[in-house]
This record gives structure tokens, sequence and C-alpha cells, in this order.
């Protein structure tokens, strides 16, 4: 098997077999509390994306690498065909219509366990060779990579960016048009496996890889449990 289905193996494994994450089924019949949690820890995600992309670049001497982290921000952080928007705009949107203030959007904090993720990210980046911190950040990617749905582990109904996904439950008009964006990733997560698979065993070794990665998809775990969590305070503070 090559390196990029390994990689994406583990991830319908890990997320799309017949037991995800909590938070990853609830999001298939979403309610306003849910929504509400995921935006803003998506949000708390996002702060840290672009620097480590940043991160992979200053290591990587490879102008390729380059290329497609220039292309994969300008997507996310500026401009999204697919939207008409930046991505980040059309998140912060969500974050408001859920029921954030702008206050609570800017000045407040990660879930913890979203927080330790997000922190276990940042030093992969840092301590990593880059090819492993490619495979670890664009992995996250990887979970709205449409290819996966080929796979023969791939046991739940739909993908997050599939029609079918967005037009369910609680979700509002502009994080119906978020999580649309997401279809991107499939071109994103798709570019990224293909370098970590040509760079792997000259910048690093195939094992190392897989190892990292590893590591970033039990961040996403954890990305998950914040996101659940955050949802159960939600609803108490409610009660
Ligand atoms: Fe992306």
């Amino acid at each position: 098997m090559s390196l990029a289905d390994q990689l994406r193996t583990i991830v319908v494994r890990a997320f799309y077999s017949k037991h995800p994450p909590e938070a990853l089924r609830l999001l298939y019949a979403p309610d306003a509390a849910l929504v509400k949690a995921i935006t803003i820890e998506h949000w708390r995600f996002l702060q840290m994306f672009p620097r480590w992309c940043g991160g992979i670049m200053m290591k990587s001497p490879h102008q390729d690498v380059w290329e497609y982290e220039i292309d994969n921000l300008h997507d996310e952080l500026i401009h999204d065909e697919a939207v008409g928007g930046g991505h980040y705009v059309i998140v912060r949107q969500a974050c408001l219509e859920s029921g954030w203030t702008a206050d609570e959007v800017d000045r407040g904090r990660a879930h913890p366990k979203m927080q330790r993720a997000l922190d276990d990210w940042t030093a992969i980046v840092r301590d990593r060779p880059w090819v492993e911190a490619m495979a670890a950040v664009h992995g996250t990617e990887m979970l709205a990579d449409q290819r996966l749905k080929k796979h023969p582990d791939f046991a739940m109904p739909s993908i997050v960016s599939d029609r079918s996904f967005i037009e369910k439950g609680a979700f509002g008009p502009a994080t119906r048009r978020w999580l649309s964006t997401t279809a991107a990733d499939t071109a994103h997560a798709g570019r990224a496996a293909d370098l970590v698979e040509k760079y792997a065993a000259v910048d690093s070794t195939p094992e190392a890889v897989l190892e990292t990665f590893r590591r970033s998809m039990d961040n996403m775990r954890l990305y998950f449990e914040a996101i659940a969590e955050r949802r159960r305070e939600i609803l108490e503070a409610k009660a």
C-alpha cells in the first residue's frame, strides 16, 4: 500500500469506522449546542493553522512544498473560489450566528483538551522534520477528503463536506457555508499526501512519518473530545 493510502487508512479507522468519536457521531444530527461548540473550537484551531504552515515552509527546502502551502493558505485564509470568500470570515460569522459574542470569539480560550492538541501540533512542527509536520498538519484536512468514502472500512453515511451532511439539523447559513468550504480539503489533503509520499524517505523515514501522523490523529481525537465536552458545558449552562 502506498504511504498516502496508509495515512488514509489510519483516518478512516479512527474517525469513519462504526465507532466514531462522540462529537463526530453527533454531527450527523447536530443540535444547537453542538454547533455552538464546534464553531468556537474550530475557530481556535484556525488561529494556529497558518502558523504551522509557516513552520513547515521555514523548514522545507523544496519549492513544490512552498507552492502547496501558499495555495492552501490562499484558499483557507483569503479566498476560496467555491464560496466566494475567505474561510476565516465565514467561520467567524458561524461563531456569531451560533450565539457567541464578538468579545467571546476574540478573548475566549480554547477548551483545555483543544489547547493540549494545539500545543502538541505546534511541538510537532517545531521538533520534527518538516515532512512529518506536513503529514501531521495537513492530515487534519484529510477528514474532509472525499477519497475516504472509497475505502473498504468507511462505515459512515457521509463526509463533512457532503450536501446531505451540510443540510441537516441546527446548522445556520454561515455554518453551512463554512462546511461547504471543507470540500477544498479533498484537494488540500490529496496534494499534501502526495508530497509527503514524495519526500518521506528523503527528509525522514516512512516509519517516522506514520508515527508522527498517528500522534496527530490522537490530537484530532482530543479536538473532538473538546467539542463534545464544550457542548455539555453549553447544555448545562442553559439548564
Ligand atoms: Fe484546507
